[in-house]
């Protein structure tokens, strides 16, 4: 599988969204020339929304990147929020930190230079959203960190749900479906794990999106 929405329907969901600005443009820009595998403007408007139904003041991003995620979801924060970004190349954490502040964010960004599953655990909760955008075979390992700091009624978003370049489609389909295919490779398999373990879940109910590259949302209950 390549693109999980149609071309004509990734365009509609784009223009009857959540608008980018233009550093957001200019983001996005940047992915498309240097193939950098961000969440999309499509994802980028449903994570503004989500963050918004839920009153977000913290989030939380496994797998930040140069900020496209974190900034879509800083312009949603009030004065007082936080993002939390966390990301291994030094490089790409670099220019988050020049995006947020030509946005205005500085005073909401947190970053955390190196390995996502550490830096959650220098974060206490709770976390209104938390995006799940690492290595793939990380998010079960992603799920059972920031488990309990989700608060009440929060959500957890798991990007790459449905596809991504190393995920076997027709295989985390199978899986999925209770099956049990041959040759599933470690990111496949790290998917299938993330959305049994979600599923699984009591305090969480889930469902997939198919936008972008399909997005998982786990919402917390309330209790
Ligand atoms: C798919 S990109 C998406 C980034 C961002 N969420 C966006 O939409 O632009 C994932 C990023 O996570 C980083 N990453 C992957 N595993 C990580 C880990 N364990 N700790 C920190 N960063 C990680 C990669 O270097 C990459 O920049």
């Amino acid at each position: 599988m390549s693109d999980v929405l149609p071309d004509e329907s990734a365009r509609f969901v784009r223009v009857a969204g959540p608008q980018p600005d233009e550093i957001l443009e200019e983001m996005d820009e940047y992915a498309e020339e240097n193939g950098f595998p961000h969440v999309g403007p499509e994802v980028g408007g449903w994570l503004a929304l989500l963050a918004r139904t839920v009153d977000a003041r913290r989030v939380f991003e496994f797998g930040s990147g140069y900020g496209y995620s974190a900034y879509w979801f800083a312009r949603e924060l009030p004065a007082d929020g936080e993002v939390v970004l966390t990301e291994h190349d030094p490089d790409e954490l670099d220019m988050a930190r020049v995006y947020m502040d030509r946005g205005g964010f500085s005073d909401l960004a947190t970053y955390e230079a190196g390995d996502a599953l550490e830096a959650i655990e220098r974060h206490d909760g709770p976390f209104d959203v938390v995006l799940v955008d690492l290595r793939k075979d990380q998010y079960p390992d992603a799920f059972d960190a920031v488990r309990e700091k989700v608060a009440p009624g929060g959500v957890i978003v798991a990007d790459n749900a449905m596809t991504a370049g190393p995920i076997q489609f027709e295989k985390l389909l199978e899986l999925q479906e209770g099956g049990d295919p041959d040759d599933v490779n470690e990111h496949t398999r790290g998917i299938a794990a993330y959305l049994d373990a979600v599923r699984a879940a009591p305090e969480f109910e889930t469902a997939v999106m198919p936008i972008g590259e399909g997005i998982s949302v786990s919402h917390k209950e309330r209790r």
